[in-house]
């Protein structure tokens, strides 16, 4: 089997890294890579987001699977692309990417399908939007209808935080034409959790669920992040919970785009929040979450290839897969100045020490090669430092043990990944300082 994952950062690592176990792996590529991928894959430079020249590429090379990581190529097409070219694609049609790519789509969907989520409305005017949160009252949800990188998002606390949002995503257009129109939202409260499914467009299988830590500072302060760090599995989250997620969320979105003629085939990324009300979706994403993809991909004890191949191929009704009971913990190391401007370019050491110790993985998701064949920063999130054990103190334990040997002045990351799960945890004193 001939493999091309698209993307670069680490939760292509830890894809290329689990496919790379695979039997039935003859090839496998990545684009545009990354050093640490390039160890597991072939790399070629071409951008996640050019659709003809990685269809072009796969269809030189008789690729058999085209793996998607990030949703951008989703959303511009490339599952559709690779179907009309005849190569299996992980990941939806662009229509199904809408999920993702709108927010208001993603709810219209939810509603249509009887699934509990915030209430909310949508507006492509800003005096109106401004009227509707000064009804409704603080705290309210403000989000950029469109993609915007993971930043269209406002946790308004008051209502001058709530109009501050409408006037910079509607009038300033600080997100550029996402913020065209924005979806207002009831305000949700209590544990946030990541599930995965995969998907057939008929057929869901549950993956797993991971916590993630989505802003930059210890105890959860600071500017929002891609991500800081995620463990797995979240002890909130409960078989019965998981049960209930797959009957009142997963499926029912499936038999609704199944039902709008746009199946959805993939990981379908529910995020949660388990309100004193059940659970309740707060978005989808069309992809693995990252750094929730490496915390999975560290526990999953079947091979990946064949599950991929089941949710392309229509076959997961029949399918399983197997989990270690044990704890994953990733943590982020991201270069000063993220989630601003990251400053590229420091040295990085010590990589190898840190892979030494036993149960830890280094991923690699911002870093390049340096002419002299220095690993340097490449990016903001840098390096996905994980580790497994028999609990979740152990798996933390032996991340930060690794992050404790990893040379990189430039860096810094949480010190309390995983706190919610291990209340009264102090923060590692392995850790680098906090963010600067
Ligand atoms: P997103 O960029 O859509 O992932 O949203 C960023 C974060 O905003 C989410 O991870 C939640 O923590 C928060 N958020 C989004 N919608 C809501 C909501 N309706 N209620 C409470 N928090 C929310
Ligand atoms: N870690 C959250 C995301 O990948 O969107």
């Amino acid at each position: 089997m001939r493999v091309l994952v698209v993307g670069g950062g680490g939760r292509e690592h830890a894809l290329c890294w689990a496919l790379a176990a695979s039997p039935l792996l003859t090839k496998l590529w990545c684009v545009p890579g990354n050093p640490g991928i390039a160890e597991l894959a072939e790399c070629t430079p071409i951008g996640a987001t050019d659709i003809a020249a990685l269809v072009g590429f796969a269809t030189d090379n008789k690729v058999d699977l085209v793996v998607a990581g990030p949703e951008a190529p989703l959303t511009l097409g490339l599952a559709d692309a690779c179907a009309a070219a005849g190569i299996r694609c992980f990941g939806p049609s662009a229509a199904a990417a809408c999920l993702e790519g709108s927010k208001a789509f993603c709810k219209e969907v939810a509603d249509a399908a009887g699934v509990p989520t915030a209430a909310w409305r949508r507006f492509e005017d800003p005096a109106a939007a401004r009227a509707y949160v000064r009804e409704r009252g603080a705290p309210i949800v403000v989000k950029a209808d469109g993609l915007a990188a993971g930043k269209g998002v406002v946790v308004a606390q008051t209502l001058a935080e709530a109009e501050a949002a409408i006037a910079d995503i509607m009038e300033t257009r600080v997100h550029g034409e996402a913020g065209a129109s924005v979806v207002i939202e009831e305000c949700l409260v209590g544990e946030e959790v990541s599930f995965f499914a995969l998907c057939d467009g008929a057929a869901a299988l549950p993956l797993q669920a991971a916590q993630d830590h989505k802003r930059v500072g210890v105890g959860d302060t600071g500017p929002n992040t891609g991500g800081m760090g995620a463990y797995s599995p979240p002890p909130a989250f409960t078989d019965a919970l998981r049960d209930e997620v797959m009957a009142r969320i997963i499926r029912p979105t499936l038999d609704e785009m199944a039902r709008r003629g746009t199946p959805f085939r993939g990981v379908l990324f529910a995020g949660l929040m388990l309100t004193g009300d059940g659970p309740k979706l707060i978005e989808f994403n069309v992809r693995f979450g990252d750094p929730e993809c490496q915390a999975l991909m560290l526990r999953l004890r079947s091979d990946l290839l064949p599950a991929l191949l089941a949710a392309c191929d229509g076959e997961l009704a029949r399918f399983d897969l197997r989990w270690e009971t044990d704890h994953s913990l990733v943590v982020v190391m991201a270069a000063e100045g993220y989630p601003g401007t990251p400053r590229r370019g420091s040295e990085i050491r010590g990589l190898e020490a840190a892979a030494q110790l036993p149960r830890v993985q280094v991923f690699h998701a911002g870093t390049a090669r340096r002419e002299d064949g220095a690993l340097v920063a490449d990016g903001g999130r840098v390096l996905a430092v994980g580790a497994t054990g028999p609990t979740l103190q152990a798996a933390r334990d032996a991340a930060y043990a690794a992050v404790g040997r990893i040379d990189w002045p430039g860096g810094f990351c949480r010190s309390d990944i995983g706190y919610r799960a291990l209340s009264g945890a102090a923060p590692s004193p392995a850790a680098p300082a906090a963010p600067r």
